[in-house]
């Protein structure tokens, strides 16, 4: 009761302080995390594989080498991952935090293979290796602290919601279209996860080192933004993107990601 009270009061105090703020987020706990993705596994959409591969040769050819590429992208067995997150867990003292990354994983790892059926349905082999895939796996490696791996994935979430909804537009495939769905479902909730947890890592840090943090994300964001463009600007074409109409909606959406992983927007537990 008291304890309640004094949530509400510290409350009215920062909401007298920015009357015009938005309400402070509170992050989820990880044991909150490996219930939301066991659930999610649970309520996935149907996905109408009777209906065969259902796309036109047209229509594929313009998305086919993006599309095996993304394909083996989301395809990962996570043993870097996992022990960067153990080590994580052990620094911040929350073993729950390992059981979420398995779950992250797993949800990952059926993105791969659900594009991996809809490839197999219109007869297209899957892609064994893509260059932005090797770069990508060779740099992993060194991807042992949280917060680098937390901030590259963040990013590269941020146009699959892009590439996604143009992959959708760009096919009349009742599959595609559902998996595209489904897929960008599961991404937005991923996006919060990653965003939470370099909040927590970003919380302690002091300006200079905010600042630099911002720099350092800034110029990772324009390099990946313009190797996506290279690299999938026909399948985005496909689905509606002008260069320009893509920039701007990735800036857009990473905004709004940084925003979610600013540490000053959220109520922590004290
Ligand atoms: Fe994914
Ligand atoms: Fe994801």
């Amino acid at each position: 009761m008291r304890s309640a009270m004094v949530e509400a009061l510290t409350l009215t105090t920062e909401e007298a302080r920015s009357p015009a703020a938005p309400p402070l987020r509170v992050a989820r706990t990880s044991a909150e995390w490996v219930a939301y993705f066991r659930a999610n596994r649970e309520r996935l959409l149907a996905i109408p594989w009777d209906a065969g591969a259902g796309v036109t040769p047209e229509e594929l050819a313009k998305i086919v080498d993006s599309l095996r590429a993304w394909q083996l992208g989301e395809t990962s067995e996570g043993t870097t991952l996992i022990r960067t997150a153990e080590k994580h867990a052990a620094r911040i003292g929350d073993p729950d935090f390992v059981d979420v990354i398995r779950l992250f994983i797993a949800e990952e790892q059926r993105h791969g293979e659900t594009l991996g059926l809809f490839l197999d349905a219109a007869g297209v082999p899957r892609a064994t290796r893509d260059l932005g895939d090797s770069l990508f796996r060779v740099f992993r490696h060194f991807l042992t602290r949280m917060e680098v791996w937390a901030t590259i994935v963040v990013i590269i979430e941020v146009h699959a919601l892009l590439y996604y909804a143009a992959v959708r537009r760009a096919t009349g495939s009742a599959i595609l279209r559902r998996i595209c769905e489904q897929l960008l479902r599961d991404e937005v909730p991923h996006i919060r996860f990653q965003c939470e947890q370099l909040a927590l890592i970003h919380r302690r840090r002091g300006r200079v080192l905010r600042w630099l943090t911002a720099g350092a994300h800034r110029f990772l964001f324009t390099g990946i933004t313009l190797a996506v463009w290279a690299g999938h600007r026909r399948a985005l074409r496909a689905g509606g993107f002008t260069f320009r109409r893509f920039w701007r909606g990735a800036w857009a959406k990473m905004r709004a990601a940084w925003r979610m992983m600013d540490p000053a927007t959220y109520r922590w537990p004290t």
